[in-house]
Parts: C-alpha cells; sequence; structure tokens
C-alpha cells in the first residue's frame, strides 16, 4: 500500500517537539510491516544538506506565490521522503513556525502538493493512495483533494496537538487557492476564518489523534473549540498511542550518556549523575532525589505547578531542573529561582537534544504536570531511562503511567505518580508521595525496574494505523 504522510517535522533535522519524533519512528514501522510509507516534508536548509537526492525533480506551478516549487526525491537512513523545495518559503533555517507573515502560504502549499501527488503522482511514477497528514500544516490538504479534480486518494488526519490550529483570515481564500464554495461551515470556514486543521478534521476520511484519552478529552471540554465536530465524527476518530523509537531513546546505547546500562546492570546507571549535576552547576551527590522537567515552556504544559513548588522542593532537601524554552516569562521564572537555590535549582534555557538524553539518565523523577497533553513522549522516555515519571491524570499521561497506589505496588504494576486537579498543590502532594518512596529503596527499585520493562514499542501503533487505513472504502 502507497501512504504518504504530510508532516512539517522530521528529526533528527527539524525538530520542535514531538511531532518530529513521531515523524521519524511511525513511518518506518509501517514500512517494516511492508507498506510504502513516504514523507512528504518542505525542503529545510537542514533537511537538503543532510540527506540525498534519489531521483527525478517533479515540477510544481509556483505555489501560492511563492515562487519556484518542485518535488524532490530523497531519502534519510531508508526512508523515502519527498522535498517540497520552494526556497522563497522554506529556504529560512530555524523554527519552521517563526516566519508569520508567510505561515499559511508556506504550509497551504505543502497541502497542495501532498493533494498533488496523490491526484498525479511524482516524475517517478510513484502515486500514492492515501494521504495522511499530521497537525495543522497538513490540514488543508484534505480541502484540496476534495475541491480538486482527477482521483481521488484517502485521506486521514492526525491530530498531534488541537490546540495549534492554524486559523488564518478569510481574504486568503483567493490566494490559497480555496475556491469560493469551500468557504461553509461543511468546508474550510470555521467562525468566520479560514481554519487549517478544522478543514482537515471536517473533510479527512478519517481522523486520528495520539492517546485514547485524548481522543475522548477533545469531544469534551478539551477541544479548543473543534469539540462538536469531533463529537460528530465520533465514529471516524481514533486515538493511538504514540511509542518510543529504540534506535535512539535506550540507555544500553544511548551516545550521549556516560555510562550505559540496561534492566540487567541498573547500578551502571548511576555514574550518569554526577556527570548530569555537574554539566547543570548542581551539587554532586545521589543523597538529594532529582527532579527534571524537559518541556517546550508553554502554558498548557503546566510548568507554572512546578515553580509554584521550587521552595517546596529545596525545603525537603531534593534538587530541580529544568531544561526548557518557550514563553519568556516562564523562562524568566526558571532563571531567578536557580538564583535563589544555587546548587540545588538549575535552569537550562535552550534546546538541547544532548542534554535531555543525559537527563533521562540521571533524574530520579520526571516531571509532566501538563494541563493537557495529547500523548506525550518524556513520560516514556523517563520509563524507558529508569527515571520515575510524575503526571498530571490527562490525556496521554493517564494511558501510559500507573501511578503508585498500595494496590499497585503490590501487584507490580505502578511505573510512576499521578495528581488530577490541576494546581500547585496537588502537584506537591503527589511530589511528597514521590519523596517518601524514594526514601524506601527497594520498593523504588521496584517501581524503576516496571518502568524500565514497559515496551511502548512502535509496531503495535504501526499494525492500528494500517487496520485504520483498511477500514476506509474503496480500491488501495
Ligand atoms: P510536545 O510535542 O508537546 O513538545 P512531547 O512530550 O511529545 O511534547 O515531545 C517533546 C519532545 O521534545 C521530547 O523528545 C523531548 O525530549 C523534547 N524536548 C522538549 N524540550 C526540550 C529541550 N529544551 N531540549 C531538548 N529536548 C527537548
Ligand atoms: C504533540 C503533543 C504531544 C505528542 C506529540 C507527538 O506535540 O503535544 O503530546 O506526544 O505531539 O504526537
Amino acid at each position: 500500500m502507497r501512504v504518504l504522510f504530510v508532516a512539517s517535522e522530521l528529526f533528527p533535522f527539524v525538530k520542535v517537539g514531538g511531532l518530529g519524533d513521531v515523524m521519524a519512528a511511525l513511518p518506518r514501522a509501517m514500512r517494516v510491516l511492508g507498506a510504502d510509507v513516504r514523507l512528504l516534508i518542505p525542503a529545510y536548509p537542514e533537511l537538503r544538506a543532510a540527506v540525498r537526492v534519489t531521483g527525478e525533480a517533479t515540477p510544481l506551478p509556483a505555489l501560492m506565490g511563492g515562487g519556484p516549487a518542485r518535488l524532490l526525491p530523497a531519502e534519510a537512513d531508508g526512508l523515502p521522503l519527498y522535498l517540497l523545495d520552494q526556497p522563497a518559503f522554506f529556504g529560512r533555517p530555524g523554527n519552521p513556525y517563526d516566519h508569520p507573515a508567510d505561515l499559511p502560504h508556506r504550509f497551504a502549499a505543502l497541502a497542495w502538493a501532498a493533494a498533488h501527488l496523490g491526484r498525479a503522482g511524482a516524475a517517478d511514477g510513484w502515486r500514492p493512495a492515501l494521504l495522511h497528514g499530521h497537525d495543522w500544516p497538513a490540514g488543508l490538504m484534505p480541502a484540496y483533494v476534495t475541491y480538486g479534480e482527477g482521483p481521488r486518494p484517502a485521506t486521514v488526519m492526525t491530530i498531534h496537538n488541537i490546540a495549534f490550529q492554524g486559523r488564518f483570515a478569510s481574504s486568503l481564500l483567493e490566494p490559497l487557492g480555496l475556491p469560493a464554495a469551500s468557504f461553509t461551515p461543511e468546508g474550510v470556514e470555521f467562525h468566520g476564518d479560514i481554519g487549517f486543521l478544522k478543514a482537515g478534521l471536517k473533510l479527512a476520511d478519517r481522523i486520528c489523534t495520539v492517546s485514547p484519552t485524548y481522543a475522548r478529552e477533545i469531544q469534551q471540554a478539551g477541544g479548543h473549540g473543534l469539540e462538536g465536530l469531533l463529537a460528530h465524527r465520533n465514529g471516524h476518530l481514533q486515538g493511538i498511542l504514540n511509542g518510543v523509537d529504540r534506535t535512539v531513546w535506550n540507555p544500553a546505547t544511548d551516545p550521549h550518556l556516560v555510562s550505559r546500562y540496561d534492566l540487567k546492570h541498573p547500578s551502571r546507571r548511576l555514574p550518569n549523575r554526577p556527570d548530569f549535576q555537574h554539566r547543570l552547576g548542581l551539587e554532586e551527590g545521589a543523597a538529594a532525589p532529582l527532579f527534571v522537567a524537559i518541556s517546550r515552556l508553554d502554558p498548557l504544559k503546566g510548568l507554572d505547578l512546578v515553580l509554584d513548588n521550587v521552595d517546596h522542593l529545596v525545603a525537603r532537601g531534593a534538587q530541580l531542573a529544568v531544561i526548557g524554552t518557550g514563553d519568556p516569562h516562564a523562562e524568566g521564572a526558571f532563571r531567578q529561582a536557580a538564583q535563589r537555590h544555587p546548587g540545588r535549582v538549575a535552569a537550562f534555557i535552550g534546546y538541547d537534544e544532548a542534554l535531555a538524553h543525559r537527563a533521562f539518565a540521571a533524574a530520579d523523577v520526571i516531571l509532566v504536570p501538563s494541563r493537557q497533553e495529547p500523548c506525550g513522549l518524556t513520560q516514556l522516555y523517563a520509563q524507558a531511562y529508569g527515571a520515575l515519571p510524575l503526571v498530571r491524570r490527562t490525556g496521554g499521561l493517564a494511558d501510559t503511567v500507573v501511578g503508585v497506589t498500595p494496590g499497585t505496588l503490590a501487584d507490580g504494576s505502578a511505573t510512576g505518580f499521578q495528581f488530577d486537579a490541576p494546581t500547585g498543590w496537588a502537584l506537591g502532594e503527589a511530589i511528597n508521595d514521590a519523596l517518601d518512596l524514594f526514601q524506601d529503596g527497594a520498593a523504588w527499585r521496584q517501581v524503576q525496574r516496571q518502568g524500565m520493562a514497559a515496551r511502548f514499542g512502535w509496531e503495535g501503533p504501526a499494525r492500528t494505523y494500517l487496520e485504520l487505513y483498511g477500514t476506509i472504502p474503496g480500491e488501495r
């Protein structure tokens, strides 16, 4: 089966969040199962410099006023790509969402190119039977399929985060090549604007999101205005959990660690802690429980609840490290917290992939206090690396962490800590639970082992996506 993924990020070239990780892992896992999955992505400079172009270019019209455009077939470590090469839109390095003026044009071009591949195929003769778009940057893909001419490939949209919707002024209808007839509630219109994600969710044959709990939440209070549409399409909406790419996230082979380890050699984990503490300017030693958060600093990630608990953690003898970037107010607040508690609290404001790996290998607890979390990957990486995740019970966090209770400790299912209310107080209570368990070395190690043994592989999710494709009527 020929499937084209359509997305704006791909680890390790361009990654803002978990979407990049998923795009690197899921198509490869589906290919292992025999599906011919390829990825359409903009030809960002970081990608152009790193991947091999493998064949003839497919000429495209000058999409969305962005000048010359073409598709280049390429390959990244066995994953076939089509690069949308349109230098006026994608020639700048850095965060792909950083150029607001032409943001809608750029991702409309991406979506149009996907629909074109589905209709006409590439110069190398490859034509996908199914187009699978990810998040709002691919949201107009089902619209260009619906309102275009010619054969109609099947369409699927996955929501990685419904908080980002790609909503733009209706005056862009014509510049984006959308017919006037598409501007209705049944099409691309959303509260008087053009809704990229909304259009995709309305018009795609199937909708996925990245956990079963989030699939329920977005039909209720958590849909950011799209709950009605999603509840209406309930029969065609499915939550499929993300997995862990063990070629990247495996403490036994991780090149970033000073000491590699696995379930059978847990003591080899220990040297990673002083190394990490040293790098962040924390007091070295094993006595203080080490809490770490690795996150985009975005209000939905709930890091303000961690700020509320800085003094509490320090008073209880713990250490805290925050690795993150985003909201300038949060960045400043964590910097100040680190200044107030030198050696006990550290803030690394920035994005550092290697440091993230080292943090998972050093931490006792990974804090994920999200207000909303579609799936979340850091709680999965924490488990794989023997850090206990402490999470708010929402979205994928609820689906992938089993909270410590007397029952789950006894039956061997506990893998971390959970709390419910999105308040500093509730997080503080969960921190207390973690500190209590930390006193009981044997119990702590048991929970750690259970997390390390948990298998959040990609094969299961890859199979489920293929089964879902099979439910769409039509010849493929
Ligand atoms: P989201 O996609 O909403 O940001 P996820 O938990 O799915 O959340 O994925 C976040 C990814 O980004 C993980 O791979 C995490 O390790 C990484 N990450 C987030 N912030 C940083 C940072 N400051 N430095 C390094 N990696 C980070
Ligand atoms: C989004 C979500 C995150 C999810 C990731 C990959 O960025 O915020 O929860 O894990 O996409 O699906």
